[in-house]
């Protein structure tokens, strides 16, 4: 598929998505959506691709929804058109790590687009918030619960509450972001993060996001369960004795993905 608004570069086991609708500061309109579920689709089945980078522009990741394509909608298109859900879909299917890499406005739907990927690393000027009341509705695809269970009730009440933004350092400090770096290092740093994933064991690296996901799904008993029967699962793959065996020799392992 040919995309429009997005720009996809494969790259040493890397997928590096670039949202790129400069004029509209990355807003993401129903084209978007369907481009990146495609982008996201087709990285699963990629062998090449062991770790994906979404990211947008220096002065924007995404500015939201697209207000313009939204504005005129009603309940019964929203509702049968189940706007945005796709997207939603695409990354509760996709089973590959994900880093956003946050520079500029993460803003509404931007905001929740990178709370929908594994972990973020922001630059100094990321400027994420919440402001759909001031448009007379609330955030639609994650914001109220995924913000709420990164950033804890309080500040996520206020962000969505007040519309406020918060900046990078607000954002590492609540938990939001896993990293802030200078604007300038943003793409090495979350390039360098996403290729250190990609050399790991892949079915690990599986059995991570999975393990870890679930501890939102789940009691903490059952999680807990989980963890310990994976992490026994594990010692039926070739790549647990060759880590193990590396360590004890001490030289770099190398993984296979068995
Ligand atoms: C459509 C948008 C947009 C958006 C910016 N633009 N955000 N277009 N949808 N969400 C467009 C502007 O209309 C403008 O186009 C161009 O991008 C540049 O934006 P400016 O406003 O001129 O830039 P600036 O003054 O620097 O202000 C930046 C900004 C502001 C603070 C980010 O653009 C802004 O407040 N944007 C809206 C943020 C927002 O409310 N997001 C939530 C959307 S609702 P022209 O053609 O005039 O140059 C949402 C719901 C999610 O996300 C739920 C999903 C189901």
């Amino acid at each position: 598929m040919a995309y429009e608004t997005i720009i996809v570069d494969i790259e040493d086991g890397v997928a590096l998505i670039q949202l790129n609708r400069p004029d509209a500061l990355n807003a993401i309109n129903s084209k978007v959506v369907a481009e990146l579920a495609d982008a996201l689709a087709a990285a699963e089945v990629n062998d090449k691709v062991r770790a994906v980078v979404l990211t947008g522009s220096e002065k924007a990741f995404a500015a939201g929804a697209d207000i313009r394509e939204m504005s005129e909608k009603n309940f019964v298109e929203m509702f049968t058109e189940d706007f945005f859900g796709p997207l939603n879909e695409a990354f509760l299917k996709f089973r590959k790590p994900v880093i956003a890499a946050v520079s500029g406005y993460a803003l509404g739907g931007g905001c929740e687009l990178a709370l929908m990927c594994d972990f973020i690393i922001a630059a100094d000027n990321a400027k994420f918030g919440q402001p759909e009341i001031n448009l007379g509705v609330v955030a639609g695809i994650g914001g109220t619960q995924r913000l709420t269970r990164l950033v804890g009730k309080s500040k996520s009440m206020d962000m969505h509450l007040t519309g406020r933004f918060m900046d990078a350092t607000e954002a590492e400090r609540s938990g939001l972001v896993s990293r802030v770096v200078p604007a300038i290092k943003l793409m090495p740093e979350a390039m360098g993060a996403a290729k250190k994933v990609a050399e790991k064991s892949q079915v690990a690296v599986m059995v991570v996001k999975e393990a870890v996901n679930r501890s939102y799904e789940t009691t903490l008993r059952e999680g807990l369960l989980f963890e310990r029967r994976v992490f026994h699962a594990l010692f039926a793959t070739e790549d647990q004795k060759e880590g193990m065996q590396a360590f004890l020799e001490k030289r770099e392992p190398q993984f296979r993905d068995r």
